[in-house]
């Protein structure tokens, strides 16, 4: 059974003593933990080898990727001095390649009355000139949420190390007919030029329940007026953290190419991503931008939440993309919150990490888009394990030897020919009840099949990445499913299963699945990227040398597995 988290904080909060306090960011102020320090010495099988995290502390949200002088700099919400949320500043990491990262000096910190008590989350966006600004929120002495613009000190430096702030700050305050309280006035998005010179930017907020990407225009960047009305709002969403708007191509051949966010015109969809505070989700629509009217009109709205589509179906919030001009490709990061008790992240020291950077475009049907890692990261693959086609029966599992099972990258399709064993589905139900439903142990029609990561030698652990194939309105329906509830003894982790389902036709195409296996993080991607769920997990028995690495099928129905190709993944240098 996993623990509800809600009660976990409160629990923990009785036991240290600690109050927590509601606060306008969708975090936990831990007041009494913002500056704990931990034991390093710790022996550490969940610390990542090829994920971002930093040194040691607290980590959120992604903030203004972009590329410049040569390097991808990444920025990010960290507390310096603690575990758990607090004292927010923005670090600053520097990569050639998106894999191996040199951390800098912190860019961004409390200095200006209009951001001493934290600098939140906002973006970067690259100026004629190739000059980079920076907006992001600040919080004033009195907790309201202000918009602030920083630029670089010297941009001959192609490490961008010192950052000055404009005494002009705030540029933009919560004024919208007064409607807008200061505490939910955060997140500008990378700013882009209209045919008019105007440019904008979108900040996130929210009126009562209604959700609003609201808009500003300069002219100079500098002087911000609030548009008349929202980019895009929806009833009923709650607040909007971190949004993020972009055109992705919509012509044959060319779709996986990455465009400028200011890039408009008969070639592109656009793109609204928000972080849905209430759910901790990153939904995205896909529509068209009406430049006359200054409005983004989805083709799906949020009205039926049951098609709502998410970059990830597990683990992932407050995510931020970027134009890589360097290879006309446009990259998506995320940040992956732990699954463990804040106790245990005070033990270890750190907390979050981001997700390994995916490339992202529009899928040929226009109705999604497709996330894939970054070539870069297979760089780090070694020691390749390939295997000849082999049919895997109803209830094997089959060992899958010669790789580090606690850091590799798995790549394994499966041929589904017989489907009269699939499971009737006679009514729609949630993908991830469902997943919850029928976990890897409920023996299936066609499936489960898939992968068992982190598992024990008796396998009183284990963590199932996989396929069930339904039969739904009478056509094949594929379910993936990332179960984690039997993945650690350690019952005060969040052990949450999670699920979607998978736009393939098992019919005509292989079920393919990737997953990213880095000692406490799971990393699925579905359907060659049509479907992604994160994990956290923290094995007690399944770490180091001791973790094992299954292909299995407990379904009926015999599978072909098409392809397995897996690697040991080299330590990324990352701090
Ligand atoms: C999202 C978020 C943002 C905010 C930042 C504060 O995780 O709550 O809305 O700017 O984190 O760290």
């Amino acid at each position: 059974m996993a623990f509800c988290p809600i009660l976990l904080v409160a629990l923990f909060s009785l036991i240290y003593g600690n109050y927590i306090i509601p606060i306008e960011a969708t975090h936990h102020v831990y007041r009494t933990l913002q500056s704990s320090s931990s034991d390093s010495s710790n022996h550490q099988p969940y610390r990542t080898a090829y994920h971002f995290q930093p040194h040691k502390n607290w980590i959120n949200d992604p903030n203004g990727p972009m590329r410049y002088g040569g390097f991808y700099h990444l920025f990010y919400q960290y507390n310096p001095e603690g575990a758990v949320w607090g004292n927010i500043v923005w670090a600053h990491s520097v990569s050639k390649d998106l894999v191996n990262w040199t951390p800098l000096d912190h860019a961004i910190h409390p200095s200006q009355p209009s951001d001493i008590k934290g600098c939140w989350s906002g973006s970067a966006t690259i100026l004629p000139g190739g000059k980079p600004a920076i907006l992001y929120t600040g919080i004033n002495p009195n907790n309201h949420q202000v918009q602030n613009i920083a630029i670089p000190k010297n941009i001959s430096d192609p490490l961008l190390r010192e950052w000055k702030k404009s005494p002009k700050n705030p540029l933009m305050e919560p004024t919208i007919n007064n409607k807008i309280n200061s505490s939910s006035f955060r997140d500008p998005t990378t700013s882009w030029l209209g045919k008019d010179g105007y440019w904008r930017v979108l900040i996130g907020s929210k009126i009562n329940t209604k959700g609003m990407a609201i808009m500003y225009k300069s002219k100079n960047f500098v002087n911000w007026v609030e548009a008349k009305h929202p980019l895009h709002s929806a009833e009923g969403t709650g607040m909007w953290e971190c949004p993020d708007f972009f055109p992705v191509l919509n012509k044959k051949n060319t779709l996986k190419i990455g465009v400028d966010t200011s890039m408009i015109g008969d070639d592109v969809k656009h793109v609204l991503k928000v972080s849905l505070d209430d759910t901790k989700h990153d939904h995205y629509l896909i529509g068209t931008y009406e430049t006359t009217k200054d409005i983004f009109v989805p083709e799906n709205g949020f009205v039926d939440n049951k098609f709502v589509l998410r970059y990830d179906y597990g683990k992932y919030y407050a995510s931020k993309t970027f134009f890589d001009d360097g290879k006309n490709r446009r990259i998506l990061l995320g940040w992956v919150n732990e699954s463990s008790s804040v106790a245990d992240d005070i033990k270890k020291g750190w907390s979050g990490i981001h997700t390994i950077p995916r490339t992202i475009w529009l899928h040929k049907s226009g109705k999604q888009l497709i996330q894939w890692p970054v070539k870069e990261i297979e760089n780090l693959r070694i020691n390749p394990v390939n295997w000849p086609t082999k049919v895997i029966k109803g209830g094997e599992l089959i060992p899958i030897t010669g790789v580090n099972s606690v850091q590799a990258d798995v790549e394994i399709s499966f041929e589904v020919k017989d489907f009269e064993k699939a499971e009737i589905l006679d009514h729609w139900i949630d993908p991830q009840i469902l997943c919850s439903q029928k976990g890897a142990s409920k023996k299936g029609g066609v499936g489960p099949f898939g992968l068992l990561v982190f598992a024990s030698q008796g396998l009183q652990e284990y963590t199932a990445v996989f396929f069930r194939i339904f039969k739904y309105q009478h056509k094949n329906l594929v379910l993936m499913c990332s179960d984690q509830s039997r993945s650690s003894l350690n019952k005060d982790n969040d052990m949450t299963t999670y699920g979607t389902f998978v736009d393939v036709d098992p019919l005509h195409e292989n079920l393919s699945l990737r997953t990213l296996i880095d000692h406490s993080v799971v990393e699925s991607f579905g359907g060659e990227g049509r479907a992604c769920i994160t994990a956290r997990v923290y094995p007690t028995l399944a770490i180091h040398d001791k973790a094992k690495l299954y292909a299995f099928n407990n379904g009926t129905s015999a599978v072909k597995i098409s392809r397995l190709s897996a690697w040991s993944m080299k330590k990324a240098k990352i701090y």
